[in-house]
């Protein structure tokens, strides 16, 4: 079933953060509704612009519409990730999407201010909600790409006058965390007491972490054994550390590159154990059974395992 995303927002505020993944394919799809429904979560479909020109918009619906039918129990919500302006306004005409995700974060202030606003009036018109993002999240993610030294954490009293301004639906800040598989070297917490200066500015507003993969080192090194170089140092959020965004307002929380690298090493393993194989669907289903097990596990970090009866009785 699809809900708004408000309406999730609203049943995890303070109690649990829903999982927001990201979308390219079939093998993803399955392995994420089964994944949700086995560990009782409600999640958010992440569609980005790039999901969009590869599995193109009208395969894409279809999918989750075909999803949608396979497994009744879930219940989740449809977000178009890091939209520009023109992505935003066909998604919010679609009728398709629940919300969408303003990015205009490399704007200044005053500029991300108007294009946000400007996506608010058209959304609400149609009651779709909108998340934007103020601060600047370092890393690569498709067609964004922000150097460490530009990177910025996002100013609560900016923060409080952005929401005010625009009239966002959430807010996306920035806390430490960044885009892809080269986050941090070595450990590094997030910053908490940043997160909680923009609760105490922004009480009960819903906030969002992007870039929360936490590029396990056992997935890198399997990974590497099979082939493939990434750097053996690349580390990411800690997921243990989910629990206490929560309290602090965290309501939504983005993972998509710690999926690619599941993607990654199941195929990896698979063509290098079985090289005589050609057929795709061998490595797909294990793909699909390995990326439910990966949806389920996050879904116990953030909370959100466990939580699909008390969201159907609220929202049904
Ligand atoms: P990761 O690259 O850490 O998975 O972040 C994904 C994200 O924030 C999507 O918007």
């Amino acid at each position: 079933m699809i809900v708004t995303t408000q309406e999730l927002f609203k049943l995890a505020y303070g109690h649990f953060a829903v999982g927001a993944y990201n979308i390219n394919n079939m093998e993803q799809t399955l392995g994420l509704f089964q994944g949700c429904v086995s560990s009782q979560a409600p999640f958010i479909i992440q569609i980005s612009k790039g999901a969009r020109d590869y599995a193109k918009v009208k395969l894409l619906e279809a999918l989750i519409r075909g999803a949608e039918e396979l497994y009744p129990d879930a219940i989740f919500a449809v977000h178009l990730d890091h939209g520009d302006e023109a992505a935003c306004y066909d998604c919010i005409d679609s009728g398709f999407y629940s919300s969408v995700m303003i990015d205009a974060s490399g704007e200044p202030f005053d500029g991300n201010v108007a294009t946000t606003r400007r996506i608010v009036e058209r959304a609400h018109a149609k009651g779709i909600s909108v998340e934007a993002e103020l601060g600047m999240l370092g890393g690569v993610e498709e067609h964004i790409k922000v150097d460490e030294k530009n990177a910025m954490l996002t100013d609560p009293d900016e923060a409080a006058e952005f929401v005010r301004r625009t009239g966002c639906d959430s807010l996306a800040v920035a806390i430490g965390t960044s885009h892809g598989a080269y986050k941090f070297k070595g450990t590094q917490s997030l910053h908490f007491e940043r997160l909680a200066q923009i609760q105490q500015r922004l009480p009960g507003f819903p906030l969002v972490m992007h870039g929360s993969s936490s590029v396990p080192i056992e997935e890198v090194q399997r990974i590497n054994a099979a082939g493939v170089k990434l750097d053996p140092s690349a580390r990411g959020v800690n997921e243990d550390e989910f629990a206490k965004a929560v309290p602090l307002g965290v309501v939504k929380v983005n993972i998509d590159t710690d999926g690619r690298l599941v993607w990654t090493r199941v195929h990896r393993e698979f063509f290098r154990d079985q090289p005589e194989k050609f057929d795709f669907r061998d490595p797909g289903k294990i793909f699909i059974a390995e990326y439910a097990k990966f949806i389920a596990h996050k879904n116990e970090k953030l909370g959100s395992a466990g939580q699909l009866a008390a969201v159907r009785a609220a929202v049904s």
